[in-house]
């Protein structure tokens, strides 16, 4: 055995270590950063709340190393799970179906359903593997703010409070996809409830080519996902969001400083970020052409800008901005951002 995979072994026992003691650790995934405890000790669970000022009403996903675990966590197992799971585990895809009985309503937020997924990541799967207990994970951030994709991000947000496996910078660099599904009468009704990177149509050819009965039902109910706030991932300094408008910064500027004072402080329990003084320099966020890139550097630059000069932060629309990976990109920085013009 190599110096290196050995001292990897002895870091990766400590934090089965701590997890089998009820600790809340930070582990890397192929998405984000995401902050986990064991499934099983609900003291532990409700660490994970209070640690990331999280409220109860916003679900846990559980991140599993099996199908079989998979299997365990859920009611059924629809057809159409297996399949999907099999095109896209481990990787960005979270399932939403109707929960085992064992499932703590801490975790699901008294929900009947619960969000399972594998993560493509190999020190995450190792990891569960070693508790032998699926792991509950949200992204390793204060609630409502910009997601972490290093250990540094998690670091600068916990300090010393959270252990942290250091798994290098995230691959894909944003969210998972967060798939609702339900059988009834043999047909697979589904509903994406968070973009990501395993997109839509990438969900229809898979289910088509199977033959699998299904059908993509268009409205997202409240009551499936409450945890979709209309603010959220937002960097330390204010976003804006502009869209099909020719402004010039200064314009931008202007009219941002007359919206955001009018704004209230908290929108559905998030803290929206408002400056103590008028604002005055902004810097733009400008994202690489190709989606993939975008996607794997976007939370790292939301966090570098925020640390520079600038008082806030102007993001324009382009028309390349659009399809695949794009979407998702979009919907998080609509949700970054404080104010869209
Ligand atoms: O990529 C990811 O999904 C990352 C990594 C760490 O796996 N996790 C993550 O977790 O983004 P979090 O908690 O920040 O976001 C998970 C979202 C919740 O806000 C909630 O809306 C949704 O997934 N979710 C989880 N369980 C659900 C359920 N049973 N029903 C509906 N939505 C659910
Ligand atoms: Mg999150």
């Amino acid at each position: 055995m190599t110096a290196d995979l050995e001292g990897g072994l002895i870091e990766l026992q400590k934090f089965v270590d701590l997890l089998n003691q009820g600790e809340v650790v930070a582990i890397p995934t192929e998405t984000v950063y995401g902050l986990a405890a064991r499934i099983d000790l609900p003291d532990a669970i409700r660490k994970i709340f209070q640690v990331k000022e999280r409220p109860f009403f916003d679900p846990l996903i559980v991140h599993v190393a099996s199908l079989d675990q998979a299997r365990g966590l859920v009611k059924s197992w629809p057809a159409g799970a297996e399949i999907l799971a099999k095109a896209f585990w481990p990787g960005p895809l979270t399932l939403v179906l109707a929960k085992a009985v064992h499932v703590e309503a801490t975790i699901t937020s008294g929900l009947e359903t619960v969000g399972v997924r594998m993560p493509g990541h190999p020190l995450a799967l190792q990891l569960i593997e070693k508790v032998g207990v699926p792991l509950a994970a949200p992204s390793a951030n204060k609630f409502g703010r910009t997601s972490p994709t290093s250990a540094d991000h998690v670091r600068k947000e916990f300090g010393d409070s959270v252990a942290i496996l250091d798994g290098g910078s995230c691959e894909v660099g944003i969210e998972s996809t967060v798939l609702w599904m339900s059988e009834a009468s043999g047909t697979l009704e589904w509903n994406i409830l968070r973009q990501g990177a395993v997109s839509a149509e990438q969900i229809q050819t898979v289910l088509d080519g199977a033959k699998i009965s299904h059908h993509a039902r268009a409205e997202v109910e409240k009551k499936h996902s409450p945890g979709h706030m209309k603010h959220h991932y937002m960097p330390e300094i204010p976003l804006i969001f502009v869209s099909g408008k020719k402004m010039s910064d200064a314009e931008i500027t202007r009219e941002a400083n007359i919206q955001i004072a009018r704004m209230p402080d908290v929108v559905e329990g998030v803290r929206i970020r408002k400056p103590c003084s008028p604002l005055s320099a902004p810097a733009s966020l400008t994202l690489n052409q190709d989606p993939a890139l975008a996607a794997r550097e976007l939370y790292a630059r939301l966090r570098e800008l925020s640390q520079g000069n600038a008082d806030h932060l102007i993001f324009r629309l382009e028309a390349f901005h659009k399809g695949g990976i794009w979407d998702a990109i979009l919907d998080r920085l609509r949700k970054a951002a404080s104010l869209s013009l």
